[in-house]
């Protein structure tokens, strides 16, 4: 089996990678399973914050000066980038804080909606309904949490679709799931639903915090309204995400934060708005982040975001046969590649999941131990918590063996059933 699977070139991705060379507990090299919580930074996303900061440090959309206009270049690049990225018209993208920051400023914004006039399209009604499933992240169940009815979860991780038509109803306003689980990997049929919600005047909003990072996507082959993603899972810094939303909603959203920079004109009696993007995005923004970001956009093209998707399959292939021949090790979610992507959760008998952590993690093995911010997923599937183990772009066959030899090294230490 070769340790460097054959769609990238892995030795060469892994050498931009500074923290993919450390030596750490045990003097074990550092073996980092983690991606789906955050990814590593290469080099070139390092060096693009720190060349802004050196060079160009401005508060964008502001100065009327060189490095004012350099930062607006900037952040105004790096949006038409992302746009690019997921197939939107670079109007449709809003930067947020994160995935999370994005899911809310919808949330809120239907909220605001249904407090002001104009806004029939978001407006909240008693008796409307939120429709979300079993399946998601807290960042996108608990902003909706107090209208929905939510899709239930099969025994195999996937989504129980078979009532989709009659949980979808004239009073649905909007379908909210996940593009793919954080702790399953299962990629639900996305564009199906979206079909479904469309045809009863609902609009969908799909999380793609796992998804964007890992497969190409494209928002308008997906039929969503609305899409959110994180930078730091994708190669990109902290403090920024993205929001997709369709130019003609975006038009029609009110505001959810105000502020600077989002406003046409301000009169003591009242303000009004700028169109979007700058509606959503109030206060100086986060520039450096953005060139962060447009940088890990640059790398993931440069890798092709088929190849990286292939990569993935390849490595969660070998994990998923791997896990399995592990005597007392029950793989959460779909135990083939189909429509499943590199993020396994797993059971083993006996021990408990901070213990297999605490025990990987001492050779070296960085994954990540708990409920994975999805509680009601791990009740739907008979657990507490799990041990998750998620792959990226730099990751080996040879460091999901490192998996595979921790979990039965743990099984001993703590004299569980192998
Ligand atoms: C599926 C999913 N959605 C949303 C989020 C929230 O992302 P962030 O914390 O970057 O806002 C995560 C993070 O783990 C996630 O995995």
């Amino acid at each position: 089996m070769s340790t460097f699977p054959g769609h990238l070139d892995v030795k060469a991705i892994r050498a931009d990678f500074p923290a993919l060379a450390r030596i750490v507990r045990n003097g074990n090299p550092l073996v980092y399973l983690d991606s789906g919580a955050t990814s590593q930074k290469p080099v070139q996303v390092l060096d693009a914050e720190r060349s802004f900061y050196e060079l160009h440090n401005s508060a964008a959309h502001r100065g009327t000066h060189l490095l004012g206009e350099e930062a607006t270049d900037v952040y105004e690049g790096a949006r038409a980038k992302v746009a690019a990225f997921i197939g939107a018209d670079v109007g449709e993208v809003v930067f947020t804080k994160n995935a999370t920051e994005a899911i809310n400023l919808v949330a809120y914004a239907m909220s605001n909606a249904t407090v002001t006039a104009g806004s029939e399209r978001f407006r909240i009604l008693p008796g409307d309904e939120i429709l979300i499933t079993e399946m998601e992240h807290h960042a996108n169940l608990v902003p909706w949490q107090q209208l929905c009815e939510r899709i239930g979860v099969t025994s195999d991780g996937r989504l129980d679709l078979d009532h989709l038509d009659s949980m979808i109803t004239g009073r649905t306003k909007l379908v909210a799931l996940t593009h793919q689980s954080n702790v399953t990997g299962t990629i639900p049929p996305v564009t199906e639903i979206a079909r479904a919600a469309h045809e009863k005047g609902a609009l969908v909003l799909a999380d793609a915090a796992q998804s964007v990072p890992h497969q190409p996507v494209d928002v308008a082959a997906l039929g969503v309204d609305f899409l959110a993603f994180s930078g730091h899972k994708m190669l990109g810094p902290y403090g920024i995400g993205v929001l997709f939303g369709r130019a003609d909603l975006l038009e029609a959203m009110p505001p959810f934060l105000t502020g600077g920079s989002m406003i046409e004109v301000v009169r003591m009696e009242g303000s009004t708005f700028l169109p979007p993007p700058q509606r959503f995005e109030p206060g100086v923004p986060a520039v450096a982040e953005a060139a962060g970001l447009a940088a890990a956009v640059d790398y993931l093209s440069g890798l092709g975001m088929s190849n990286v998707a292939a990569h993935e399959e390849s490595l969660t292939a070998h994990a998923l046969d791997v896990l399995r021949e592990i005597n007392g090790v029950r793989i959460l979610g779909p135990d083939t590649t189909k429509d499943r992507g590199g993020a396994v959760a797993f059971d083993v008998e006996g021990v408990h999941p901070h213990d297999v952590g605490q025990v990987l993690d001492e050779l070296g093995v960085a994954v990540r131990t708990g409920h994975h911010c999805a509680w009601p997923l791990h009740r739907a599937l008979g657990v507490q918590a799990s041990t998750r183990a998620t792959f990226y772009v730099y990751n080996t066959h040879a460091e999901v063996d490192a998996l595979a030899d921790g979990i039965r090294y743990a099984q001993r230490f703590f004299g569980a059933r192998q």
